[in-house]
């Protein structure tokens, strides 16, 4: 396979895993939370896909598109492992969804930070919830979701409580 190939199934993986996503929390109450801004293109996704939710981001290092920077009320600046812990008392509600987008590619480093995510996040997690990632995390109580299908198993990882 080509890596344009590559990268047009990455995308497509993550467009459609986050739709199915959208679909699942339907009107469950909850913001939405996304580890990771990067180039603000999921972030961009969550807002067009999910209008009149709150939507906060984690980032480290901010370099997104413009128009994909939230507002200051609405961006955690900052390492994960340092803005995760207590978060909710920031954000005020709990979130219907968390879509995790943080892989550098360095699986020692990919395996702390998802055990970190593992332990902390569920305290940030409405009971009715969806957590989408993009690395396997380790989440005793939550149900492991299908993948839409055409996605690659492995390529994204599916989580789901009370519903
Ligand atoms: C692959 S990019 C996200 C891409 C994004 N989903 C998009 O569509 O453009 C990963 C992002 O996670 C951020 N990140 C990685 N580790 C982090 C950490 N420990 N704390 C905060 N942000 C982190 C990086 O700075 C980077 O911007």
């Amino acid at each position: 396979m080509s890596r344009l190939d590559s990268f047009i199934r990455r995308i497509t993986a993550q467009r459609d895993c986050l739709d199915r996503a959208f679909a699942l929390i339907g009107d469950l109450p909850g913001t939405i939370l996304e580890l990771g801004l990067g180039n603000g293109r999921t972030y961009n996704h969550i807002r067009e896909g999910c209008p009149g939710r709150e939507v906060f981001v984690f980032e480290r290092k901010v370099s997104a598109h413009p128009v994909d920077i939230p507002d200051t009320e609405h961006l955690i600046e900052g390492d994960l492992f340092e803005t995760l812990p207590g978060a909710l008392s920031r954000i005020g509600q709990s979130a219907a969804l968390a879509h995790i987008d943080i892989g550098s590619g360095r699986p020692e480093r990919d395996a702390r930070i998802a055990a970190f995510i593992s332990a902390e996040l569920p305290a940030l997690m409405a009971e009715a919830a969806v957590i989408l990632s993009d690395q396997e995390l380790d989440l005793p109580g939550w149900t492991v979701r299908d993948l839409p299908e055409g996605v690659a198993p492995g390529r994204y990882f599916f989580y789901s409580r009370g519903l």
